[in-house]
């Protein structure tokens, strides 16, 4: 296990491109891996999360070729042309909840059996979200109470139409893969609407796919195609940076070719909210998902009630709660988080460990079963954090220990590398003390 030590910064000046979007990456790794012909990716995340899916597409019979290394480097993904083989051993997703989920409906039609696997955390995550629509759809999924591993029983697959029972939008992937298909049109329906990347990518790929309201629809027995693609930078990785340039009245940081997808794009509001200043610099579309350069630094709030994060502003910044948390206690007014219970089932019980950190570093919160309520104006120490082998709360208590006094200690730094390995480099590139 590693331990990063942060020391207090002065402020944050820079520009940074983070590396592309774990979420896109995904997806385009899947969808690649089955389409026909070879799709080149730039820009694909350099997290261990989604060449995870790069793996299992290599062991369900696709092509993988790395050129270069680092962001720098391009993939190149050769499909199966619709028909994934029969895997020589477990599909092994490591870390990532998004590869098992969305990976189960993508085989779910293939006449073979999967066994998919993960490590220690991803077999704590629940899956049962997964096997309800799929054995719906005709699939047989079997579980260890609700658990990893799975095992997939692929075959013909008939359509459903599925209303989400909670936000999740690597299980209206799962549905909208396997849908795709599948004999029939199968519809979908979200009570509150979740990143929508794969309805993005489904297009890029050649696949038709419609909205009618809240309802989608796709039919089954479609060919995918494939594509050429440069992944946005993820704006989850972003977020850090945003946050800690909410931290210093003079900070200033330009952030480059970053996602900027309305439905992740919230976070942005949330920043302003908090104190930030954001100017759109420019904006482009490729394949439906939007890139743009933004700089950043420290407005001023007027000092007033917490700041609210519930209902479908939780579900659209689940990933960036963790380090708006850990930020919350310096910020004027502080924040209160609500109907976040997801996030008690991510690669830890986020809620958990935001506030034993948060209490570690001298801060007052309270801790309900759905968030949080962080009061501003707080002065934090430096500690020892435990980072509970989750990438996001060790990247987040970093940026918490730039305005903490003294030294903090990131216990399982390593964790960073499952979204962002280049994370520490940035900080110290664009942090100065
Ligand atoms: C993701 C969806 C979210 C998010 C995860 C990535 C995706 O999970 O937390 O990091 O790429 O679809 P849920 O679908 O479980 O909410």
């Amino acid at each position: 296990m590693s331990t990063q030590i942060i020391r207090p910064a002065r402020t944050l000046q820079g520009s940074l491109t983070v590396p592309g979007d774990k979420s896109i990456s995904h997806r385009y790794a899947m969808l690649a891996g089955l389409a026909e012909g070879t799709t080149r990716l730039s820009n694909f995340s350099t997290g261990a999360d989604p060449h995870s899916s790069l793996g299992c597409m290599e062991a369900l019979g696709a092509k993988v070729v790395k050129q270069g290394a680092g962001p720098a480097a391009t993939i190149e993904v050769t499909g199966v042309a619709g028909a994934f083989q029969q895997p020589a051993a477990p599909l092994d997703c490591g870390n990532s909840g998004s590869t098992m989920r969305m990976l189960a409906g993508l085989i779910a039609a293939h006449p073979h059996t999967f066994t998919l696997i993960g490590d220690h955390s991803l077999t704590l995550r629940p899956m049962e979200r997964i096997r309800k629509p799929l054995s719906e759809m005709g699939a047989k999924l079997d579980l260890l109470d609700g658990h990893a591993p799975m095992t997939v029983h692929g075959g013909p697959l008939h359509a459903i139409d599925f209303t989400t029972p909670i936000p999740s939008a690597q299980v209206k992937t799962a549905v909208l893969f396997a849908g795709m298909q599948a004999d029939g049109t199968t519809s979908l329906s979200e009570a509150i609407r979740t990143r929508d990347h794969s309805e993005h990518a489904l297009k890029a790929f050649g696949a038709t796919l419609t909205r009618s309201g809240e309802k989608l629809s796709i039919t089954g027995g479609q060919k995918l195609k494939a594509i050429d693609a440069t992944v946005p930078g993820d704006i989850s990785s972003a977020a850090f940076f945003l946050c800690a340039a909410l931290l210093f009245p003079d900070s200033n940081l330009v952030l480059d070719s970053l996602g900027m997808n309305p439905t992740r794009a919230a976070l942005l509001d949330v920043i302003t909210a908090l104190g930030g200043r954001i100017k759109v610099l420019n904006v482009e579309e490729h394949h439906g998902e939007l890139i743009g350069s933004i700089l950043v630094n420290r407005g001023g709030v007027t000092p007033g009630a917490p700041f609210t994060i519930s209902g479908a502003l939780t579900a659209q910044v689940i990933d960036e709660l963790p380090v708006l948390a850990a930020i919350a206690p310096h910020t004027a007014n502080g924040l209160i988080i609500r109907d976040a219970q997801e996030l008690r089932v991510k690669e830890s019980d986020r809620i958990a460990l935001v506030a034993k950190n948060l209490r570690a570093m001298g801060a007052e919160l309270t801790e309900n079963p759905d968030g949080l309520e962080i009061p501003g104006n707080q002065r934090l120490h430096g500690a020892q954090i435990d980072s509970g082998d989750d990438h996001r709360i060790a990247m987040a208590f970093a940026i918490a220990a730039l305005r903490a006094e003294g030294e903090t200690e990131i216990h399982g730094a390593e964790a960073a590398a499952i979204s962002f390995p280049e994370f520490f480099t940035s900080l110290d590139a664009l942090a100065q003390h």
